[in-house]
């Protein structure tokens, strides 16, 4: 359990509570996240009540539909905006209860910031570039800034540009320096908001490499992407929808559905717990749920004519059951017990099941695809 430093701040806005909760597990925390925007309009909220955590040493995509509020996300954690309510702790510390001069102070030396366009100043050459989080955070004695802004350089290979201007140098080679930039006084943490954006395949695969090698190092970094082939190779995807998340496991399991259904579907599921070895659903007994697995793992077994139990299979995060049920007459053809570990699951009742299906038919016929597997296998092991 992580402690919280004690902060003397005052709250930045009204709404935002003055008690700071003790931080939970996890690098980054977020809790009851809130933000909007006033426009002519009036409240525009973009985001509605966000709560997750990151854990040291993940590597997160943040994906969504253009204006579902990623950017607004990142620029929350990296204390760039302030949050209309609710909390984020980076590193032990609550990101919002800081000063402006002790939030960059802080952000220089726990957080490292890559944008889409690079940002680099224009009149400072890339070395410079590099060297200024470093006088300005004194994590290093002005001395060693130099070595360290090319040892950084060299790692991303551009030591041999290091004097030149941000300017002279390609879109990918300043998304390079932009990324030694954000290396210069070791933070833990690295955002980067579409750091691939306005790169071409080949060098958005070069940086994307370069992250995945500071993952390997220990680093934590969230990156928000509408590169589909890269939000498939980080260690956790994060969906928003209009400002909300969507569960994880639910993505993970119905990913065919539109990020709407997926929002309708999170909200519309109830997570719901069981003891090791608890039966979730009885052979033969009615069931009128959808379950997705989103901790430890459950048990299929089957009731063989003789009386003898077989166990068929075994089910994991991301997994579902409850679906051969649903399809296809509502008597359980399996019973699914928790193993030797407590379950969690969100389930979701038959109408909104059927409604989702209704809607989506790349869905039901994916589903449907997996009902007609499963009830063959069950078959199968029937007879053995
Ligand atoms: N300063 C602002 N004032 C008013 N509305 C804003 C402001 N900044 C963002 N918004 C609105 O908030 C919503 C979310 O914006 P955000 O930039 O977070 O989306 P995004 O998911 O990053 O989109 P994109 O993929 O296009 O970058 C949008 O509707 C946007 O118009
Ligand atoms: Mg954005």
């Amino acid at each position: 359990m992580l402690h919280l430093r004690k902060k003397t701040g005052k709250a930045i806005t009204a709404e935002v509570q003055t008690v700071t909760p003790t931080m939970g597990e996890g690098i980054i925390q977020i809790r009851d996240l809130y933000k909007s925007y006033e426009t002519a309009a009036g409240l525009f909220p973009v985001l509605k009540g966000i709560n997750v955590g990151i854990q040291p040493g993940e590597f997160v995509g943040i994906i969504g539909k253009s204006g579902s509020g990623k950017s607004t996300l990142i620029n929350m954690i990296a204390g760039i905006d302030h949050p209309t309510a609710g909390h984020v702790f980076v590193a032990e510390t609550s990101v919002h209860n800081m000063n402006e001069s002790e939030m960059s102070k802080w952000r220089g030396r726990n957080m490292g910031i890559v944008f889409q366009f690079f940002q680099l100043l224009p009149m400072l050459t890339v070395l410079e570039n590099v060297m200024l989080p470093m006088d300005f955070c004194n994590v290093y004695a002005p001395r060693e800034r130099k070595a360290k802004a090319l040892e950084m350089l060299d790692m991303v290979e551009m030591v041999d540009h290091a004097n030149k201007l941000p300017s002279a140098v390609s879109g990918g080679q300043q998304q390079r320096a932009a990324i030694a930039r954000s290396l210069a006084n070791n933070p833990p943490v690295i955002v980067a908001d579409e750091p691939t954006g306005n790169l071409d395949s080949q060098t958005a695969e070069a940086v994307f490499g370069l992250f995945e090698m500071l993952v390997n190092q220990g680093k934590t970094i969230l990156m928000v992407t509408h590169d589909n082939s890269l939000a498939r190779r980080v260690t956790r995807t994060i969906l928003l929808a209009d400002g909300e998340l969507v569960n994880e496991w639910l993505l993970r399991a119905l990913p065919t559905l539109s990020h709407q259904q997926m929002l309708k579907a999170t909200k519309g599921s109830e997570p719901l717990s069981f003891a090791a070895g608890a039966q979730i659903v009885k052979e033969n007994e009615v069931n009128d749920r959808f379950f997705i697995i989103t901790e430890g793992f459950v048990d299929i077994a089957l009731n063989k004519p003789r009386g003898e139990k077989v166990t068929v299979n075994r089910m994991g995060p991301g997994e579902y059951f409850g679906e051969v049920e649903l399809m296809n007459g509502g008597h359980a053809i399996a019973t699914i017990t928790a193993g030797e570990l407590p379950v969690k699951v969100i389930a979701i009742k038959r109408s909104l099941f059927e409604e989702l299906l209704n809607e989506n038919r790349d869905t039901k016929r994916v589903v449907e695809t997996m009902v007609s597997r499963r009830v063959s296998e069950n078959q199968s092991a029937r007879s053995k």
